[in-house]
This record gives C-alpha cells, structure tokens and sequence, in this order.
C-alpha cells in the first residue's frame, strides 16, 4: 500500500490548481486512460481540460448550466448518481466545495466493485468548518460511527477522513490500495485526496 504525497501543503489557488491536477493525474495512470470517468461536481471543466478529457469517456454533472460542449447531466449529483448505471465509470470524481461523503456512500451502495477491480476515486473534503462547531455531517456518522457533539473534533479533520475512508472502503468490500493527498492551508481546511480501491476476494484473472 502507498500513500504517496501524504501531507502536502498547498498555499493558494494555483498550488491547490497543480495538487489536484497531480492527483488526478496519478489516479488516471493507476486506473488506465482506456476507462471512463464520472465527474459528479463537473463545475466549469477545469480539471476535465487539466486531466479527465484524455480518459476514454466522460460524463459530467453540475447543478448549474455549463455550456462547453462536455457531455453532462444538469442535475442534483445525489438524483443522478441514483439514477444512472454506475458501472461503466471506473474513475469518480467528487470535487465538492464541502462534504463529498454523500456522493461517496451512494457510490458504495450503487457501483459492485468486482474481485480483483480497480475503482478510481477523487474528493476533495473541506468539513473542518463543521467540525469547528461539533457539527458531524451525517454521511460521516454512518462511515465512522461517529456522533455529533463530540468537542474537540476540527483538530482532528485527517483522523475524521481515515476513518471515513476506512468505513467507505468497507462498505464497497475493497481494500485502499494507493493514496495521495494535499492539504490548503488556509482557514478553510481543504483536503485533496486521490484514492485507488481494489475489490476483496480471489481476482478471476489470477
Ligand atoms: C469546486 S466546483 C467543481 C470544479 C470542477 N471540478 C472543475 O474542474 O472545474 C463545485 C461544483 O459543484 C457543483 N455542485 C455543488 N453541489 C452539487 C450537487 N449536489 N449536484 C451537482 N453539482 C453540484 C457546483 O455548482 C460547482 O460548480
């Protein structure tokens, strides 16, 4: 198992710009460009020109409009990743201003990760301001087993996401098989994480 670039700080924008390109970069190598990526907060396509674009498809999503021509659902993520076949993706990207969690577990629930599969996964995770006021989002509660109210918890934001990452890879039956992360180091306390999962049990092609 490698966690590659864990704890890597980023300053301002473009440093978080070249973090997360990097991330996406590593996590398209590690899961191949020949798969299809689902970018569930597509936003105005900067990471899709940066790296997704030379996936082997693409489907974006965003609650607002975009209009550049990328193949994309105008919707609520949480409707459309409940709706649409998850399968043919391999590579998910949850590039929230906030809490990617939800997106998370109904990827859990809805896309089988077979024995032996790599699944690609991209979030970006900036809760710490709910943490600051002993606020637990939900989605962290049924990862972690967590309970809002506890005190203290927004010095603890990297313990909160290992567990989180650890309840969602048991949840999907994969063990975490490379991490790379960056950090802002501004008062928002942005994550960027790049994980690639591999299904449990006795791979077919072996
Ligand atoms: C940080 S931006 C994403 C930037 C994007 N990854 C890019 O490369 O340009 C977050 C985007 O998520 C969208 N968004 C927020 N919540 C959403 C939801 N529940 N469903 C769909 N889009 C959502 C926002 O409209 C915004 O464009």
């Amino acid at each position: 198992m490698s966690f590659k670039g864990l704890g890597v700080k980023t300053d301002n924008n473009p440093q978080a710009f070249r973090a997360k390109v990097s991330i996406r970069k590593s996590v398209l190598d590690a899961i191949g460009a020949d798969k299809g990526v689902f970018d569930a907060f597509a936003g105005s396509g900067e990471m899709y020109s940066a790296v997704w674009k030379a996936a082997a498809f693409y489907t974006g999503c965003d609650q607002k409009p975009q209009r550049d021509g990328r193949l994309l659902f105008c919707a609520d993520n949480r409707r459309v990743m409940r709706a649409i076949d998850l399968a043919p993706f391999s590579i998910f990207d949850f590039d929230s201003y906030g809490s990617p969690w939800v997106q998370a577990i109904i990827l859990a629930d809805r896309r089988r990760v077979a024995a032996g599969e790599q699944l690609g996964l991209v979030l970006t995770e900036g809760a710490g301001f709910a943490y600051k006021s002993n606020i637990v989002p939900e989605a962290i509660t049924i990862l972690t087993g967590l309970r809002t109210g506890i005190v203290g918890l927004s010095k603890k934001q990297d313990a909160v996401i290992d567990k989180a990452i650890a309840g969602l890879a048991r949840r999907m039956s994969c063990t975490v098989e490379k991490r790379w992360q960056a950090e802002g180091r501004t008062g928002a306390s942005m994550r960027y994480i790049g994980l690639v999962l591999k299904g449990k049990g006795l791979d077919p092609q072996t």
